[in-house]
Formats: structure tokens, sequence, C-alpha cells
């Protein structure tokens, strides 16, 4: 199966993110694929094809990460761009509070996981939650100003979950939660 490793964000928050942000958006950034409402998260690894076996040691190794780091709270306060917002390949929302902890957090799980063989990632994380996709990079120009939800969310588990590639997108579904 197809898994990995994200902090969820309150449906509200979600809901948000639509109406204030994706939906002033939409008519500016032709060519984009816009992630499902539902379906946002906050990757904090990817981790591929594993199997069953393989999953079970992954269980084990993150509920050791999450145990004991600490609940936090985040929010948003940005949108952003890689490899930037003028041609864009990703469009994202930031972490301004909590982005540090994020990090260690993304840090912890990638700590817990190198033993099992999953590389370590290299470059410096940042706490992104995916908007949209571009297939080519798209030149969108000025955005129009957009009202990021700013509102703090507190951050106390991290969840394990499997993708499952669909015509209609993926479809993301929780394996397990792991407190924090
Ligand atoms: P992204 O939001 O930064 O694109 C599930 O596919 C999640 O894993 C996505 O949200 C995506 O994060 C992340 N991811 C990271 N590397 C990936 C890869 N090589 N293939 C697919 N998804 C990846």
């Amino acid at each position: 199966m197809r898994l990995f490793v994200a902090i969820d964000l309150p449906g509200a928050l979600k809901a948000d993110l639509e109406s204030r942000v994706v939906d002033p958006l939409r008519d500016h950034v032709p060519g984009a694929r816009w992630t499902r409402p539902d379906g946002r998260h906050l990757t904090l690894k990817f981790l591929g094809e594993v199997d069953e076996a393989r999953a079970a040691r992954v269980e084990d190794a993150l509920a050791a990460a999450g145990n004991g780091f600490g609940g936090f709270t985040a929010a948003f306060d940005r949108v952003g761009g890689f490899p930037n917002l003028r041609r864009p390949r990703v469009v994202w929302i930031g972490f301004g509070a909590g982005a540090e902890r994020a990090a260690a957090l993304a840090g912890r799980v990638d700590d817990a996981l190198s033993p099992l063989g999953f590389a370590v990632e290299k470059r410096a994380f940042t706490a992104h939650l995916t908007l949209a996709r571009f297939r080519i990079p798209a030149t969108i120009g000025e955005l129009p100003a957009v009202e990021v939800p700013t509102e703090a969310f507190s951050v106390d588990e991290i969840v394990l979950f499997r993708s499952e590639l669909r015509r209609e997108g993926a479809r993301y579904t929780r394996v397990r939660t792991f407190p924090l």
C-alpha cells in the first residue's frame, strides 16, 4: 500500500480554506488541479509503496516518534509556491506559528523511519499544505490578495494515511493516528 504521514486539519478550517482562499484564486490560476477540500493535509513524510510487514514496523516507529513530542499550536499565514509563486508547480499555504515545531516533528518522523530504509530528507522542511498542482509550471502573475485563515489550531497527533490512486484523483484514508 501507498503510505504517507501527515498532520490533518480541523474540518472547519478545511471549509474555510475553500471559501476564503481557493474560491477567490480559482479564476486567477488557470490550468491548476486543485486538491479536494476533505483531502487536504500537511505532509510530514511520503513513504510510497510499503508492504504489510514493513507497514507494521512503520506504525511502531511512528508511535515512538510521536510519543512525548508534545502537542503544539499552528496557524497558516501565507500563500506560497514551489519553486516560487510566479511560475509554480505547486501552490500552497504555509505555517507561520508552529512552523519550527512541524519541522522538528518531520525530523523526528524521518529519524524514526530511517532504520527501516526510508531515505532521510535532505532538503529543508517547509510546512505547507498543497492547494493546487500544475503539470506544467504556470505563469500566474500577480495573485489577488486572499485572506488566509490564520486562526490557531492545535496539533496533537500525526496520522498515517493510505493513498489510493484513482482516475478521479487520489483517495486518502486514515490508517492510524499517533498522539504527540
Ligand atoms: P505535497 O502536498 O507536498 O505534494 C500524498 O501523496 C502526499 O504525499 C501529498 O500531499 C504530497 O505532498 C506528498 N508527497 C511527497 N512526495 C511525494 C511523491 N513523490 N509522490 C506523491 N506524493 C508525495
